[in-house]
């Protein structure tokens, strides 16, 4: 079969990207992957090839080494484009490092943009979050919501690394490009043969919910139940990861197909629907039928009190919605976390 085009997918052996990889192996585009394997594992190939029959070409190296980037683009000269993972991405990590937050996401994105204007590769997908809207005014947050001080240096390189893909393109260059903010990325491929593996302790809600269940941990902390939410603990817009995965493909190929030169879009990727962490919790119990052990202890520093997407606008111009439930969120993070432990 001719492939549609050859993609790189920076991290792509990471979360999201491993399932992004996936869905476009399965929409028959040829997948080129750059990673580091910094947080990830190398095994993540195989399970890709499993799922779809074909293994993308992988090159282990570090984005910040221009000289090797500059060798992979003079060698996959006829790339349509790059879906941009690669990042470090733990909060509260990055306010004890932020030099190397700084160095890492924000240096890797300007190697990767300047060899694209070089080798004339001109369509870009950014994976950006919700976190550059902080605690917006108004829920749902719309595209057109302000952009609030950043929380964190792992925020920070969001907002700047947005930034310079704009100014980037609006200085004329000829590159197209996308943002999307996502929202909480959770779940697991129905395969179960991929999904999020933290190295260490979870810092995120689901890893450490499905973590407990198992056993790994004893008891999961619900970081505060004093919000002025209904049920008192915070909410977020949980999106299934394979859901996200997909408007991977509806963006890159809207840059492919655009007419359009020297555009820059921003979208949210999310549900529409909050949920609170009580919510998960009994999503997580009634989904899998396992009881969840857990209590509820201070707030958490840094956290905002919810937030969840307007998705209008990533609906309507890019045609694509989010179709799974939060029970089916919670039950593929338990199938992946049983079938990965049990091998
Ligand atoms: C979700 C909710 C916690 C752990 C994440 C990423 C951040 C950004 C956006 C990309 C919160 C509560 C959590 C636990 C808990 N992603 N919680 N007990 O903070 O919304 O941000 O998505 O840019 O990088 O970290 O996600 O999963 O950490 O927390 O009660 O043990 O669960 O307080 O309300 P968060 P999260």
């Amino acid at each position: 079969m001719n492939s549609k085009g050859k993609i790189l997918v920076t991290g792509g052996t990471g979360f999201i990207g491993s399932h992004t990889t996936v869905e476009l192996i399965q929409q028959g585009y040829e997948v080129v992957i750059i990673d580091n394997l910094s947080n990830s594992e190398e095994f993540v190939i195989d399970r890709i090839e499993q799922i779809t029959g074909i293994r993308p070409k992988f090159y282990e190296f570090d984005l910040l080494d221009f000289n090797k980037l500059d060798s992979f683009f003079k060698e996959n000269s006829n790339l349509v484009g790059v879906i941009h993972f690669a990042a470090a991405k733990a909060v509260g990590e990055s306010v004890q490092i932020p030099l190397h937050y700084y160095r890492n996401n924000l240096v890797t994105m300007v190697n990767l943009l300047e060899l694209m204007i070089k080798y004339k590769v001109t369509n870009f997908v950014f994976s950006s979050s919700c976190t550059v809207y902080g605690q917006p005014d108004e829920l749902p947050v719309t595209e057109n919501a302000p952009v609030k001080p950043a929380e964190s240096p792992y925020g920070y390189t969001k907002q700047v690394n947005e930034n310079i893909l704009k100014d980037t393109i609006h200085s004329g260059a000829d590159i197209k490009g996308i943002a999307l903010r996502y929202f909480n990325p959770i779940g697991a491929h129905h395969s179960g043969l991929i999904g999020e593996l933290p190295r260490g302790v979870p810092s995120n809600l689901m890893p450490f919910i499905t973590q407990t269940a198992n056993g790994l941990r004893e008891q999961l902390s619900v970081f505060g139940d004093d919000y002025t939410t209904p049920d008192g603990s915070c909410i977020r817009d949980y999106i299934h990861v394979v859901d996200l995965a997909k408007a991977h493909i509806v963006a890159i190929e809207r840059l492919i197909y655009a007419k359009n030169k020297n555009n820059y879009e921003m979208f949210n990727i999310g549900t529409g629907n909050g949920f609170s962490v009580f919510e998960v919790i009994k999503s997580f119990e009634k989904s899998t039928g396992k009881k969840l052990n857990y209590k509820v202890v201070a707030r958490r520093a840094g956290d905002i009190e919810q937030i969840w997407a307007d998705t209008t606008i990533a609906n309507q111009e890019l045609g694509w919605k989010a179709e799974k439930t939060l029970d089916e969120m919670t039950l593929s993070a338990w199938q992946w976390e049983q079938k990965y432990r049990a091998k």
